[in-house]
């Protein structure tokens, strides 16, 4: 356990993070090794209340990669990303967007479930900037692993995680950006579609969040 703590430990006390991705990508190498490294994660205290890290999952060579916010309530009890209510909701569209589910590599841009116990209930809770900042480092790493072609940020955490900036979802959706040498698309959280109720703006909503992928695959198309 202490070997498996040592890079959360360098990372706490680390002068400067985009210093320090370098020298932690030459010691870890793959998903699995940062699977590692994650679960000893104490850079911010989220992982004080949660039952377990929830890394991200997919192919090393996935060619898409969609970054949602942080774990829900059953991701975090199963340890995997995307499987409750939200996920299944993602996976209608990933496949409505005709794109390949195994090309994907689903992760969050916070690691830990963040919530407020509420009797029984653990009700879901925004992570803040400071937690999303100290959780940035494991997606860069993620996404210097798997190298996506592009990436869909799914909400506004994400968005902000990845382009470490606060952003209006309206005004960047429909957009291609560029982060890295990877293409960016940024477009909804899932869950948006689940808090609607009328049966009517759900349809509308679920066939525009469609198209947004949609737009992601046509970029996949040209960097082919
Ligand atoms: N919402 C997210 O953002 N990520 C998950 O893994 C599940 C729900």
């Amino acid at each position: 356990m202490r070997q498996k703590s040592q890079y959360a430990d360098r990372a706490r006390t680390e002068q400067s993070r985009r210093a320090a991705i370098p020298i932690i990508m030459d010691e870890i190498r793959s998903l699995s090794a940062l699977r590692e490294s994650e679960a000893a994660c104490t850079r911010c205290p989220l992982y004080r209340d949660a039952t377990q890290v929830v890394p991200g999952e997919g192919p090393s060579g996935a060619r898409v990669m969609m970054v949602g916010e942080q774990p829900g309530d059953q991701e975090d009890r199963q340890g995997h990303p995307f499987v409750g209510p939200a996920g299944r909701m993602l996976d209608r569209a990933i496949v409505d967007a005709g794109i390949d589910r195994k090309q994907v590599f689903v992760t969050n841009a916070v690691k830990h479930f963040k919530y407020e116990q509420r009797g029984k209930r653990r009700l879901h809770k925004r992570p803040n900037a400071h937690e999303i900042e100290r959780c940035r480092w494991w997606n860069e790493i993620e996404r210097a692993i798997v190298k996506p072609e592009v990436i869909v940020a799914l909400g506004a955490t994400a968005a902000r995680s990845l382009l470490d900036r606060t952003v209006t979802i309206g005004k960047l959706r429909g957009e291609a950006l560029s982060i890295g040498d990877s293409r960016l698309i940024v477009t909804i959280h899932p869950s948006y579609l689940l808090r609607l109720r009328d049966e009517e703006s759900k349809a509308r909503e679920f066939k525009r969040f469609v198209e947004d992928l949609r737009h992601g695959a046509r970029l996949l198309d040209k960097a082919a």
